[in-house]
């Protein structure tokens, strides 16, 4: 068995698919190309083990090796990630590695607890955003050069920082990226910003500030974003190299935690 069901015209389609397909690779190929095409794939009530999840990621790339062996606890909860206060930054859109020369190919997310109220997570597809762009805009953002930061998305997740807290997220990977990534493989053109586009190259403060407010707003529009509403074992997984994604808000004492699975970027983002 193997049948997609599109959820929106521009972004988001359905799979369904025996567990046993899914994770012997049978049809990764088709799944591969679904994930380009659509943006957000949705798994639903999969209820992948860990290990499940780990061996399915390997039919459609390189698994990064970070958490216990590729497998990230995503939770507000510092009990049961140590990267709990980092978590809090995936309350605005933004880009899987977008600090880093290669952000990471695919992200994919197993609900294991939910939240009692939000938590939805939402991908919108900038390559449809820039698709329907009118040509003198693509030319102008062809020129355009933004700076991404840890320290941007902290300081909105901290507004009161310190000095010592500032020193420590100026220690992380900072990039200047294109606003418009044109990808080598496919030929294909994405936007790139989120919560780490800390300002525009070449503009005022202001001008920057009101220049990526305003880009966000017209890539975030409604036909461009999927919504997921998660139920225990949904499998969510999304490219990441044509896609912002964020969480919606839910409380910060949840005990909400997703299991979370990276793919290694396989084109610098230049
Ligand atoms: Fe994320």
């Amino acid at each position: 068995m193997f049948e997609t069901i599109d959820i929106s015209p521009r972004v988001g389609t359905e799979v369904k698919i025996s567990k046993a397909d899914l994770v012997s690779g049978k049809y990764a190929a088709e799944i591969e190309d679904l994930i380009k095409k659509r943006s957000a794939v949705v798994f639903k009530g999969m209820g992948l083990s860990a290990e499940e999840q780990l061996e399915f990621a390997g039919t459609i790339g390189t698994v990064t090796l970070l958490g216990e062996n590729g497998l990230s606890k995503i939770s507000l909860d510092p009990t049961v990630s140590d990267t709990a206060d980092y978590t809090r930054g995936a309350f605005y859109w933004h880009i899987d590695g977008a600090n880093d020369l290669y952000p990471a190919k695919a992200t994919m997310l197993t609900a294991e607890t939910l939240s009692e109220w939000g938590g939805d997570t939402l991908i919108c597809n900038t390559y449809a955003a820039y698709d329907d762009l009118p040509d003198e805009k693509k030319e102008e953002y062809s020129r355009i050069k933004v700076r991404h930061a840890l320290e941007a998305t902290q300081r909105m997740v901290h507004p009161d920082y310190s000095y010592a807290e500032l020193q420590r997220w100026r220690t992380r990977p900072s990039q200047t990226h294109p606003l418009v990534w044109h990808h080598k493989d496919s030929g294909l053109k994405s936007l790139v910003m989120g919560a780490t586009a800390y300002y525009v190259h070449d503009m005022s403060r202001e001008d920057s500030d009101a220049f990526l407010a305003q880009i966000m707003d017209y890539a975030t529009q409604d036909q461009y974003v999927y919504r997921h509403k998660w139920t225990v074992g949904d499998l969510l997984v999304w490219d990441n190299t044509g896609t912002m994604h964020r969480a919606d808000t839910y409380s910060l004492d949840s005990k909400r935690l997703m299991n979370r699975t990276t793919l290694e970027g396989e084109e610098a983002l230049s």
